[in-house]
């Protein structure tokens, strides 16, 4: 199948396809949208099956970029790149050289950051190499960016608590984190700390059980925990966990975590409304980190401004979902025309686009 055909493709400005048989290196990087910006978005490193495990994911992944970057009012557009590869056999220094190479013949088109399966130190490496790397500055709020993606989804949790619950406070209320790694983790800190009452559940039963024990968190299992009754749920381990099978067993009220992707297809954000469940679009409320990562890219270097930046989103998914309920529409779908629609003003030269205050650029 061409490129082209792909179901994924979605007018992709560049797909390219890099090797370096000496470093052993294989990987896409994937252009989506310039409209905004340079396209900014992480490097991962993963055992694909195939070339196209590896295609359908970046494909998907840097679109998401695009729709995330418009969305957190980052004036940079949506790239995303991915190394086949097994990280803990396959990472070598010469492979994170050669991929620096690839990302500079770019000239600057593309701005790469971490992402699954690399570390800082890969990052670093490939700074050494390319001036088109962000996310590896040593500053207090630089770094990784988990910690700033769980304010974010903290933020969009307390927007999406007031629209289904009409409560301004997250004291008493019951959040399942499913997944308790870098970002379900600092989450559960804020969450706790606001007084909400926690129930988690991860594949690392250690995990769950510190979280037992650090903030008296309920642990469920892993299969209970979409059909454990809650008023949030927070997927925050992996992609595609709601779906029709799914979505008919949740017995929750708000949806909101980190992890990308979360809808299985095009329907479920429909299928969620019916539900009255309201879903918090994962692409507005897990832009934290790449807010933070821009940031650094573009000079904008406090700690106060970049936190500044992340609270917008309480804004923002307030707006979203208001308008999904005032208009009766799923709130993936809200998202997504907004998001459309800063882009197309981009294009036209119109800027800035606010639909919302939230939402507008300013100065970076
Ligand atoms: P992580 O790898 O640190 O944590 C994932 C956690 O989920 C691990 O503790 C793992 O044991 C657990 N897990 C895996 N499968 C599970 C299952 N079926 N049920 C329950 N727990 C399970 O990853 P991180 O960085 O916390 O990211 C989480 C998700 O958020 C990922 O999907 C990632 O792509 C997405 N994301 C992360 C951002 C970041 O700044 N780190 C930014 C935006 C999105």
């Amino acid at each position: 199948m061409a490129v082209t055909d792909h179901p994924d493709f979605d007018a992709h400005e560049a797909v390219l396809f890099v090797a370096d048989r000496r470093a052993k290196l294989r990987a896409i990087i994937a252009l989506h949208d310039t409209s905004l910006g340079p396209a900014l978005g992480g490097v991962r490193m993963y055992p694909y099956v195939n070339e196209d495990a590896a295609l359908t994911d970046v494909l998907r992944l840097s679109r998401g970029m695009t729709y995330k970057n418009a969305m957190a009012g980052v004036p940079m557009g949506g790239g995303k790149a991915v190394i086949i590869g097994n990280p803990r056999r396959d990472r070598t220094d010469r492979l994170m050289i050669a991929y620096a190479a690839q990302v500079n013949q770019l000239g600057g088109r593309y701005v790469t950051a971490e992402d699954l399966g690399m570390s800082l130190a890969d990052l670093k490496l490939i700074a050494r190499h390319s001036p088109y790397v962000t996310g590896v500055a040593d500053a207090d709020h630089q770094g990784d960016p988990g910690p700033k993606t769980a304010l974010g989804v903290y933020h969009g949790i307390r927007a999406a608590v007031q629209v289904a619950l009409g409560r301004h406070s997250l004291s008493g209320t019951s959040v399942a984190i499913q997944g308790l790694g870098n970002v379900g983790w600092a989450l559960a800190q804020r969450l706790h700390a606001d007084g909400a009452q926690l129930i988690v559940a991860d594949t690392d039963a250690t995990r769950a059980e510190l979280a037992a024990a650090e903030f008296g968190a309920r642990v469920v299992s892993t299969e209970e925990m979409l059909t454990t009754p809650a008023d949030v749920l927070s997927p925050c381990a992996l992609g595609g966990v709601l779906s029709a099978h799914t979505i008919a067993r949740l017995k929750v009220a708000v949806i909101c975590g980190c992890a990308n992707n979360q809808l299985a297809n095009r329907t479920a954000g429909e299928q969620l409304r019916e539900k009255n469940i309201v879903y918090a679009p994962d692409y507005v409320v897990n832009a934290g980190g790449v807010i933070a990562v821009a940031g650094e890219y573009l000079g904008q270097s406090t700690a106060a401004g970049i936190n500044a930046r992340i609270e917008r989103i309480y804004q923002t998914t307030l707006d979203i979902l208001e308008r999904a309920r005032d208009e009766q529409r799923a709130t993936s779908e809200v998202a997504d025309s907004m998001a459309r629609r800063i882009l197309q003003d981009a294009r036209l030269g119109r800027r800035p686009p606010p639909l919302t205050d939230s939402l507008s650029l300013g100065s970076w």
